[in-house]
């Protein structure tokens, strides 16, 4: 591909957004990963790798270096593979003193749907959720992109750092384009451009997500550092924080997806969540052990177990030996009824004060665009739009 104005870091590799397959990563994927087109270069995912493990041991030692941005769909409600493997890294983060902001990206639900949905509610349910689940308002701003203005500008300027070529080239839009199974908008096509406006316009630099996020991280790099170069120092180059926690699997062995349907929603009440994880899929072998690529769906139940008790998936297995699935089905709703049960508690209190979700949600708007407007006036200056000021 050919990158007009790139200089290289010493930290980085050559430029690494591209089509390749992750041939030799260790192969991680579920059924619901088949709709992938490519995932991010192998490169790509070593680089994270390595700058996520020294930033995990950076942390500790200078927390308020971070600025940590992230963010959710509002598509539905939140579900156990939400809580597992991003929610109570949210909370981590914010507890070790990082600054976190959370975006709730309603303008990516009209990428691949007609139609919103009932995003008050949505809204309003996530806010309930992230502040059930430990997050301090605060601490952490959670705000709606759509209601920040200053934010939605920075995607023109960001616009034309990228080319067309590029944007078709990302995997992850490829996937959920494909998956979305209707034409190509140019909001779809347009998401990441945009997506780059929520990390940078809050001066984020550092972003948790899982692999699937990755390409969308390395355009927002590729953006802050083209900005940089054709008008002068303005952004740093945000990094990915790649998480280490399992991707959970849905009831029916696929990947746990609001769209599919194979849920653990937080929401849910004990005797669902049981029913659920009753009718949940396994094997017909009797003993059960840990062997996720043989035995995916066992393993899951035995992942979600050790993610919530802090244990080695191994060891339960070994507990349970020929107790077979039901005893590791019973184990598993009682782990998980247990460790949600006072999330679900503040939760359900939460949701019956929505004038307090609206507050909550205005402050962090205050809050997001405060910071937005800083960033957009820098950016006015650097290309000259700069007509009122001074
Ligand atoms: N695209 C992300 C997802 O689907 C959500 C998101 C929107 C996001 N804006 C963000 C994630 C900014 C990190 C940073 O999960």
């Amino acid at each position: 591909m050919t990158i007009p104005t790139v200089t290289a870091r010493a930290t980085a590799p050559p430029e690494t957004i591209s089509t390749g397959t992750a041939s030799r990563l260790p192969d991680t994927r579920t059924a619901a990963d088949t709709l992938v087109v490519d995932g991010p270069t192998d490169a790509t995912f070593r680089r994270a790798r390595q700058m996520s493990e020294r930033i995990e041991a950076d942390l500790p030692v200078d927390p308020t270096a971070y600025r940590v941005v992230t963010g959710d769909r509002p598509t539905g409600d939140l579900h156990l593979g939400h809580y597992i493997g991003t929610l109570s890294n949210r909370v981590r983060l914010q507890n070790a003193g990082v600054p976190v902001t959370v975006v709730i990206a309603d303008y990516q639900v009209i990428t691949d749907r007609e139609r919103p949905g009932p995003l008050r509610d949505r809204a309003r349910a996530l806010v309930a959720d992230y502040l059930a689940a430990g997050l301090d308002p605060q601490r952490t701003a959670i705000f709606p992109h759509s209601a920040v203005p200053a934010l939605n500008q920075l995607l023109l300027p960001f616009l034309s750092l990228v080319s067309v070529a590029e944007l078709h080239r990302n995997p992850t839009v490829k996937a959920e384009s494909l998956a979305s199974r209707r034409t190509l908008s140019a909001l779809m096509l347009t998401y990441p451009v945009h997506q780059a406006a929520d990390i940078l316009c809050c001066r984020g630099n550092l972003v948790p997500v899982g692999k699937d996020q990755l390409p969308h991280i390395e355009l927002a790099r590729v953006i802050a550092r083209r900005f940089n170069d054709r008008y002068g120092t303005v952004f740093g180059e945000p990094e990915a924080l790649l998480s280490s926690a399992p991707v959970v699997l849905g009831v029916d062995g696929a990947k746990m997806s609001k769209t599919r349907g194979n849920t653990i929603l937080l929401g849910a009440d004990e005797d669902q969540t049981t029913a659920a994880i009753r009718s949940a899929r396994t094997d017909g072998l009797r003993r059960i052990t840990f062997d996720p690529p043989a035995r995916p769906s066992v393993a899951n139940l035995l992942a979600i177990v050790g993610a919530l008790s802090g244990r080695e998936p191994a060891r339960i297995a070994d507990e349970i030996g020929d107790g077979g699935a039901s005893v590791l089905k019973a184990l598993a709703a009682e782990v998980i009824n247990e460790s949600l049960r006072g999330l679900r508690a503040r939760r359900r209190e939460l949701l019956a004060d929505p004038g307090y979700l609206d507050e909550v949600l205005l402050d962090g708007t205050a809050r997001a665009s405060a910071a937005a407007a800083e960033t957009l006036e820098r950016v006015r200056a650097a290309t000259g739009m700069d007509y009122f000021s001074g």
